[in-house]
């Protein structure tokens, strides 16, 4: 049988919660598939703060690095809030992310149609949505240089950061989009701010030389306001969307609520080679930490995107999709996705109803 090794970062906040679910799941769901795993679970973010002093411990990313795929939890919290910028758990996180040289992070939002009444928009508005945010991962204004603080001419405190692209890492983000465009429905937008900054200039520049190679695709330009705009007027236009790293971590939250909460959105880092990192979009979540109120499903998503995109296990991956939709058939809900009508559980029911439906799908091959 074939087996893989998986590095588990549960991290801090719910982070801890919805890994142990989820852990579970992805065993269950490969072991009905003939594939084993060994599971290794690492500190990272503020639980490795407190036990070994920096966000993200060398053996840390040693390990993840040796492994076949990584899954995360979630990073952050009150804590560490207010630490000087290398002990912060976020620069773990983005430590991490520059370590495994993942740079295309893939966050698809699908309304499930149990789900239509959880969305904050008008149904018409909301069902059926099916898009996919291409966010790049490693660049821009998180990474760009100069940075820091200072003080100006009056001797009044600055803080300075520096949106930068270059050319070769806007064209590898815009060939994995447009191929994640041609495997969709055909039709990519590029989101910028090209009226304002140069590094978007570049940007939709160099997305254009890029789109020559794929004229079957359908390439389209947005600016970053007037996209944030459109999600919530009419997200159905929207099949493929490939921004920077800013501009993706902000339309991708606001993208999640069109589908109940942010709690279902899960996520692919890829990069050229080595493994790839899977995690939720969301946060560590402080205010309900501890309280098994999380809901999982972003983190069972990430693990069947772990088995598809990072193992190119598509069987054990459609076992865990199919699973997630038969928990929302039979009713199954944590609060953030509740309406009436339907079963409040908490992050371990879930779990637990999600492990019953692994088992009873039918997987045609
Ligand atoms: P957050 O995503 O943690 O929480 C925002 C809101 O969404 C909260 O009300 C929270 O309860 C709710 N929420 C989030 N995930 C949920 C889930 N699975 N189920 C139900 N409700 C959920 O964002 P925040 O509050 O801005 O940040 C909290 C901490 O998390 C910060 O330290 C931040 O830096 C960190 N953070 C980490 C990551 C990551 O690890 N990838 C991502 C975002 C934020
Ligand atoms: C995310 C988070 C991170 C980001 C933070 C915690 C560094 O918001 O994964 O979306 O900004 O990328
Ligand atoms: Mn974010």
């Amino acid at each position: 049988s074939k087996s893989y090794s998986i590095t588990l970062l549960p991290g801090d906040g719910i982070g801890p919660e919805v890994i142990s679910v989820a852990k579970n799941v992805l065993n269950f769901a490969g072991s009905l598939e003939g594939i084993e795993f060994s599971f290794q679970e690492m500190p990272m973010g503020g639980s490795a703060l407190d036990l070994i002093g920096v966000p993200l411990p060398e053996e840390t990313l040693s390990a993840a690095k040796q492994s076949d795929a990584v899954l995360l939890g979630a990073i952050g919290g009150y804590k560490w809030d207010r630490n000087e910028k290398h002990l912060k758990p976020e620069t773990g996180l983005l430590q991490l992310r520059a370590g495994l040289e993942v740079f295309a992070n893939l966050r698809p939002t699908t309304v499930f149609p149990q789900l239509v009444d959880a969305s904050t928009l008008k149904k018409e508005v909301a069902e059926g949505v099916d898009l996919m945010v291409v966010r790049e991962l490693t660049g821009g204004i998180y990474f760009g240089k100069p940075r820091g603080f200072d003080t100006d001419d009056t001797g009044e405190e600055i803080g300075y950061n520096t949106e930068v692209y270059a050319s070769h890492e806007v064209d590898r983000i815009a060939r994995v989009a447009f191929e994640t465009a041609r495997k969709r429905y055909g039709k990519l937008c590029s989101v910028d701010k090209a009226n304002v900054l140069e590094a978007s200039m570049l940007w939709r520049k160099r997305v254009t030389a890029i789109a020559t190679e794929y004229p079957d695709v359908e390439l389209s330009h947005m600016y970053v306001d007037n996209a944030a705009m459109q999600l919530i007027r009419d997200p159905k236009q929207f099949d493929t969307i490939v921004t920077n790293n800013i501009f993706g971590d902000i339309l991708s939250d606001e993208a999640s609520m069109i589908t109940g909460s942010i709690g279902m959105l899960p996520s692919a880092s890829l990069g050229a080679k080595g493994p790839g990192l899977f995690e939720p979009i969301h946060g560590s979540a402080p205010d309900i930490a501890g309280q098994d109120k999380a809901n999982p499903l972003a983190t069972i998503l990430s693990a069947a995107m772990l088995l598809k995109y990072g193992l190119g296990e598509e069987n054990a991956a459609k076992r865990i999709e199919n699973a997630v939709l038969d928990a929302l058939n039979k009713g199954f809900r944590t609060g953030d996705i509740f309406s009436a009508g339907n079963k409040l559980v908490g992050c371990k029911e879930m779990g637990e109803e999600i492990l019953k439906s692994v088992e009873s799908q039918v997987i045609a091959t």
